[in-house]
């Protein structure tokens, strides 16, 4: 499906960014003696770019850190309120209902349409060209668009071509009505689906072809596998046609993006789509090396990454391109946004009020790549 640029008065417009980290920062070293991993700091740092990651306490869901970005990304965004949200995450709080609802009443939205959207880590991009054409056909003014997961508690801990990848996190964006001219405005987006690689990334036990009352044939079957090698070629392969293609429908030339943001799967992933589009590493950007792969929350983390930010300037070409599990992908071409992003320590409770105070950087370390 493809949008093409926007020609008439109006798009969607990003008006505020959140994000929410858990505060645990764990190491390769960790991983790997936590899991007895047959592995090692230089390899994975080597083959994924991966140094740290944040893990949720125990007791912290999805829903939490989608509370915690929701609500920063609102603060970020100050009087706007969404009459529409979305929650990307492939790792709800429960199987039923959807944790989107909770999370609305958690942030004292009262009772606008709040709905999960699963299309793994594409999701926040997914989410973000859903809630455009919402705004753009009228069906919404305003949506609050969150990317959470928390795939610690998915993951098999033991599983060393898993475990070193992913970590915790959530990130949001507040989308409002507005022109393409504006910073912030999304211009044309781009997304696919190929059903018939579903096995290549998958919690296998636990839905309704295979019960969670039941037992397993394979106990690992619980956990999240991915067939890493064949998820590669894919991505690769999808995120540069995807890219062109949001490219193509905005009437952008490659050499005029100046911000490129790819999901954070595998730093020599994001090398070889940035290459292959021709992209300049000097406006390549991403966190991966600091928060692993985050899932949903990947690209909406490097929106809200106050390093990032500083560096892009508001109104830059931008690029957003995502692959996941189902198979997915999707891309969205925009403007990069103005709004300053805010960050939100996970809530304790339901009931804890708003700390407007914090907004601190995470990754001292973040660089374009
Ligand atoms: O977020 C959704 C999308 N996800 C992705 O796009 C992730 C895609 N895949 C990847 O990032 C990479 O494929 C991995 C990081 C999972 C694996 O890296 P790789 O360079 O593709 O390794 P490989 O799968 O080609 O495996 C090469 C070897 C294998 O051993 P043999 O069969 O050659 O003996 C693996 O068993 O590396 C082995 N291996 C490891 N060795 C040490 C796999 N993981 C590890 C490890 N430490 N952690």
């Amino acid at each position: 499906m493809n949008t093409p640029a926007s020609t008439g008065s109006s798009t969607a417009v990003i008006a505020g960014i959140g994000a929410c980290l858990p505060p645990r920062v764990v190491d390769n070293d960790t991983v790997i003696a936590r899991g007895g991993l047959r592995t090692d700091d230089t390899w994975i740092r080597d083959r994924t770019g991966i140094a740290h990651r944040r893990h949720a306490e125990p007791g912290t869901s999805t829903g939490d850190l989608a509370v915690g970005a929701g609500r920063a990304a609102l603060t970020s965004a100050g009087d706007l309120r969404p009459d529409m949200l979305l929650l990307a995450t492939s790792t709800p709080d429960q199987p039923c209902p959807a944790t989107a609802p909770a999370v609305a009443h958690r942030l004292g939205l009262g009772t606008i349409p709040a709905f999960d959207l699963v299309a793994v880590c594409s999701g926040f991009l997914y989410g973000l060209a859903t809630a455009t054409a919402l705004i753009r056909g009228t069906a919404c003014a305003t949506a609050l668009v969150i990317g959470a997961d928390t795939y610690t508690t998915i993951v098999d801990p033991t599983d060393r071509e898993t475990a070193p990848i992913f970590g915790d996190g959530a990130g949001a964006v507040l989308l409002r009505p507005g022109t393409p001219d504006e910073p912030g405005a999304v211009i044309a987006t781009d997304l696919g689906a190929d059903g018939s690689g579903n096995d290549l990334i998958t919690v296998p036990h636990g839905g309704s072809r295979h019960p969670q009352h039941l037992p397993p044939a394979d106990p690992a079957a619980r956990h999240f596998r991915m067939q890493g090698r064949t998820v590669y070629a894919h991505a690769v392969r999808h995120m540069t046609r995807s890219a062109n293609s949001a490219l193509h429908h905005a009437g952008w030339a490659t050499d005029t993006v100046r911000a490129f943001v790819g999901h954070q799967a595998n730093q020599r992933i994001l090398d070889s789509v940035a290459d292959r589009l021709g992209i300049a590493p000097a406006h390549r950007f991403g966190n991966i090396r600091d928060l692993g792969n985050t899932a949903a929350a990947s690209i909406p983390l490097v929106l809200a990454d106050p390093a990032v930010h500083q560096t892009v300037a508001p109104g830059a070409r931008s690029l957003l391109t995502a692959f996941g599990g189902g198979l997915t992908w999707a891309s969205v071409a925009l403007h990069w946004p103005s709004a300053a992003p805010r960050t939100e320590a996970p809530p304790s409770d339901l009931l804890r009020t708003p700390d407007l105070s914090r907004s601190h950087p995470w990754t001292a370390s973040t660089t374009t790549w």
